[in-house]
């Protein structure tokens, strides 16, 4: 584990109150809408890299693909676990973090990992790209945001390493843990690897101002 992986921990806090996880119940419209080119793809087997309370997971299951979730949380697991029980759905959790995936090579078709990856100093997320082409089979595809530099956060607090800042508000949020911030260049540089399917950056004005993220699709390589 890398000393910048940290973020996990206040999401532990977040993800036990009610509140914390509202905003985090609905999968996203652009994971619904993969969905019809994963099944034109032949894919079968899905993993939600940092899955949280697990709407994402319990979405994929229900869709018919063989479903694995992870995340450093293990309150997040927990109500993930219990949604997706609920429902009758199959997903198999893991607690764990995402620079040393407990999977085998290639075992994926799909990887969905929203809102995650940024989570740590370049070196984490580089780590957590491998991970993630390691485990993804030659074809498979790659669904993620990353941290845009029109974040309002980027450039805030202390830079800790390069793009990589901490911002302690009032300590109650994920900002007091590193996150790494990239432009569009240095993220295809980070995806070395993949051929870039589509790259947006979006605000999450939703969940705060000026929240800038891109999200992208990718394809693994050989
Ligand atoms: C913003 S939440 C997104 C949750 C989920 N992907 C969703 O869209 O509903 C970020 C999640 O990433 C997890 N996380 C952060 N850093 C992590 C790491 N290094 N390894 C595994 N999970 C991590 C957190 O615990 C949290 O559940």
């Amino acid at each position: 584990m890398s000393e910048t992986e940290t973020a996990h921990k206040a999401w532990n806090e977040t993800w036990k109150s009610a509140d914390g996880r509202a905003i985090w119940s609905e999968p996203e419209d652009e994971v619904r809408e993969l969905t019809a080119t994963l099944r034109d793809r032949g894919a079968e087997t899905a993993l939600d890299l940092g899955c949280g309370v697990g709407r994402h997971a319990a979405y994929l299951a229900s869709q018919g693909f063989s479903t694995w979730a992870l995340d450093g949380s293990e309150t997040g697991i927990e109500h993930a676990r219990g949604l997706t029980g609920e429902a009758g759905l199959d997903v198999t959790f893991d607690v764990g973090l995402m620079t040393g995936l407990p999977y085998e090579d290639v075992m994926f078709d799909y990887i969905l990992s929203f809102n995650v990856i940024y989570h740590g100093d370049k070196e984490t997320v580089i780590k957590a790209v491998s991970e993630i082409r390691r485990t993804l089979k030659p074809g498979g595809i790659y669904q993620g945001t990353m941290l845009s530099k029109r974040n309002g956060y980027f450039g805030k607090g202390k830079e800790i390493s390069t793009d990589t800042f901490i911002y302690d508000d009032d300590g109650s949020g994920d900002e007091a843990h590193p996150h790494f911030y990239c432009n569009a260049g240095e993220l295809v540089n980070l995806f070395e690897g993949f051929e870039l399917i589509s790259l947006h950056d979006l605000d999450h004005s939703h969940r705060r101002p000026k929240h800038w993220h891109w999200h992208l699709v990718a394809e693994r390589l050989p």
